[in-house]
């Protein structure tokens, strides 16, 4: 290669059409993926707005701005009327996310309907699985739970299943038993700070202990790898990482390591950090999230789920 003053690498920066040109990475609503929670009760959030949880009928209402601005995919969280310790609000037909997808379906055929499949919002003690005696999660007993309210979702209409319990095995039980459905794997997904927001919206916060039983250890990319590749090997067609912008590292090593599409979650912590900043007057709130979505996609993500979905549609 040659070098300056023959090379010159601000020739191709001298105008918006030539950056367009030779720009690498691109961002497209194809790409996103919009998290949507439903409750028996509507509650806005004015800070965080994406963070609201809407009736069925606000849902309905939701999505048919969100299809008029050119969004492709939702993904359905669920709050039920009632929690219990098996979290049954999460497979019971008339539940919740049930009762959205029935709604939601007929009305908008294009739509994707993603859902996360957990128990966490659904259990009164708020963790994503079923408690033993002892006060463990009980892996096979959640992953046979979990397995059920995938079923229940694809019943009731859902496109694809996004399992986000991090129970051994459970992509393989939802695999045996949907053999058609995509699975869209929560693959590594850690132990994070970052999802205090969510769990306020979705009233899903453990209420003893953690989720480090579970959810990986911040510290390992090893680790994720084998996450993925089991859930790869167990049937999974997309593996997510999650959250985003502190696992770049680990992005950019499933991309080099796997050939299925890979996912990010730009998760609840993440939006509220810019919003905070934004809402601060320190940051530009559309260039910050360009930024930030261009960066997910470049480190290896080819969907996104984020927050933030709605607004880049708007600004189109
Ligand atoms: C359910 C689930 C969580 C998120 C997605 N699915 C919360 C958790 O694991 O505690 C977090 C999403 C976000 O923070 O935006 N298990």
């Amino acid at each position: 290669m040659s070098s300056f003053p023959v090379t010159r690498l601000r020739r191709l920066r001298g105008s918006g059409a030539l950056r367009d040109l030779i720009r690498e990475t691109t961002l497209s609503l194809d790409h996103l993926v919009m998290p949507l929670f439903v409750a028996p009760e509507a509650l806005p959030n004015e800070r965080l707005p994406a963070l609201a949880r809407r009736t069925v009928d606000g849902t309905v209402a939701e999505c048919e701005e969100l299809v008029r601005l050119g969004v492709r995919a939702v993904i359905l969280f669920g709050i039920p009327e009632d929690k219990d310790d098996e979290g049954s609000g999460a497979w019971i037909d008339d539940g919740i996310v049930q009762q959205a997808l029935r709604a939601l379906r007929p009305r908008f055929p294009e739509l994707l309907l993603f859902t996360d499949v957990c128990l966490c919002e659904y259990t009164s003690h708020g963790h994503c699985g079923v408690v033993d005696g002892d006060g463990h999660v009980d892996n096979d007993a959640s992953v046979e739970l979990i397995a059920r309210t995938a079923v229940s979702h694809v019943e009731a209409g859902a496109d694809a299943v996004c399992p986000s319990d991090m129970m051994d095995g459970r992509v393989a039980a939802i695999r045996e038993r949907l053999p058609h459905t995509p699975i869209v794997a929560y693959a590594a997904k850690y132990a994070s700070a970052f999802y205090g927001p969510f769990r306020d919206a979705a009233g899903s916060a453990p209420s003893f202990g953690d989720r480090c039983g579970y959810q990986m250890d911040p510290g390992n990319v090893r680790e994720a790898l084998r996450e993925l590749e089991l859930d790869a090997a167990e049937g999974a067609d997309v593996l997510m990482v999650k959250p985003a912008l502190p696992y770049l590292d680990v992005l950019r090593a499933a991309r080099e390591r796997f050939e299925l599409p890979l996912a990010a979650y730009n998760v609840s912590g993440e939006y509220a950090m810019l919003k905070a900043a934004a809402a601060a007057g320190d940051l530009d709130e559309r260039a910050a999230v360009l930024e930030t979505l261009t960066a997910i996609r470049r480190a290896g993500a080819d969907l996104v789920f984020t927050y933030w979905t709605r607004d880049y549609a708007g600004w189109l």
